[in-house]
């Protein structure tokens, strides 16, 4: 019911609407729609009630909420399932706990504070509350399981697009999955697939966004920022994370139905390796090399002082 209330006070943002009209459409009682905006006050939006008027939304709240998220969903968009946590240990591993239960593809698990967050390598991923998109997305492709890596590179593509369209940001990736802006990195994304031998079962993609963070502890200060600080104003939270949802379902679709080759320029037109000289670090070794572009699979091509192509398919990137 939250969900068709906030819905209705959006889309008649900018007039009032009465409180007959409200239960009208909801099929309720009065006293419960005042009890229904009385709940979405409380979570920080600012809805005017004028008597003989009505109400009306003037501000939206940018607390993160279940009905926050399915309230800007289409009803036809691929995300039928949402879980929204305030507090979790890892969306990953509530993401996990879905899967073995059977999870549809288009399950999505959004946290507002993560407090064993993980990034790649078995890193930590700072995910402190009220600032940030802590969110994992469970698909469930019909791929070749050589194929599940360019799952991440879809992705980065949709979350850098989204990023782009909300704040105007010029927005890089760096092979495989981060998103910089100036050089600093402000996404991450996290792949983790489960598999039976032959195929692909499902694939958790962890996203983790730094948004409102004003600071970052010291041992991040000179890699990572914040789209807040890179823009000089706050982003609302459950906007970008609709504005990804949309990029990554078209993206995805098209994924699915074109292959990778439809993805591999968009990825290419925002890569900052490309072209430039990196070192590259794998479990193995230290590579240096001239990075060439991707391979039509999402490999990274790393030339050698002697001309020879080199395939790079897990690293991390330094230029
Ligand atoms: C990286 O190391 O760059 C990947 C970071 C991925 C972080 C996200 S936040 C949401 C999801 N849950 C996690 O614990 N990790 C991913």
């Amino acid at each position: 019911m939250l969900v068709r209330v906030l819905q209705l006070l959006r889309d008649n943002q900018h007039q009032f609407l009465s409180g007959e009209k409200i239960s009208e459409e909801l099929g309720c009682s009065r006293t419960m729609v005042w009890k229904y905006i009385e709940s979405l006050r409380k979570e920080g939006n600012e809805i005017l009630a004028v008597s003989n008027k009505g109400y009306q939304l003037i501000g939206e709240t940018d607390q993160l909420s279940e009905h926050e998220i399915k309230s800007r969903l289409m009803e036809d968009s691929l995300f039928k399932h949402v879980h929204f946590k305030d507090n979790v240990d890892s969306t990953q591993i509530v993401a996990q706990r879905l899967v073995n239960e059977g999870a549809h593809t288009g399950t999505i698990v959004i946290a507002n504070e993560q407090t064993l967050g993980r990034g790649r390598l078995g890193r930590e991923w700072f995910s402190p509350p009220d600032t940030g998109i802590w969110m994992s997305i469970i698909v469930r492709p019909e791929i070749e399981l050589r194929e599940a890596p360019q799952l991440t590179l879809v992705t980065a593509v949709a979350v850098a697009r989204a990023i782009s369209n909300v704040t105007d940001l010029e927005v890089g990736i760096k092979w495989p999955n981060d998103i910089l802006i100036n050089g600093k990195k402000v996404v991450g994304i996290l792949t983790e697939m489960q598999a039976d031998p032959d195929r692909v079962n499902s694939v958790i993609i962890g996203i983790g966004i730094n948004t409102n963070q004003e600071k970052f502890p010291n041992e991040l200060k000179k890699i990572a920022t914040s789209l807040s600080m890179e823009k000089g104003k706050k982003i609302n939270r459950a906007e970008l994370i609709i504005q990804i949802l949309k990029e990554f379902e078209w993206l995805y679709d098209a994924y699915l139905t074109m292959g990778f080759q439809f993805i591999k320029p968009l990825w290419e037109a925002r890569a900052v390796s490309i072209g430039k000289r990196v070192k590259a670090v794998t479990t193995k070794e230290v590579f240096y090399g001239m990075a060439i572009g991707i391979d039509d699979q999402g490999v990274l091509l790393l030339e050698d002082d002697d001309g020879k192509i080199h395939p790079v398919y897990s690293a991390d990137i330094n230029h």
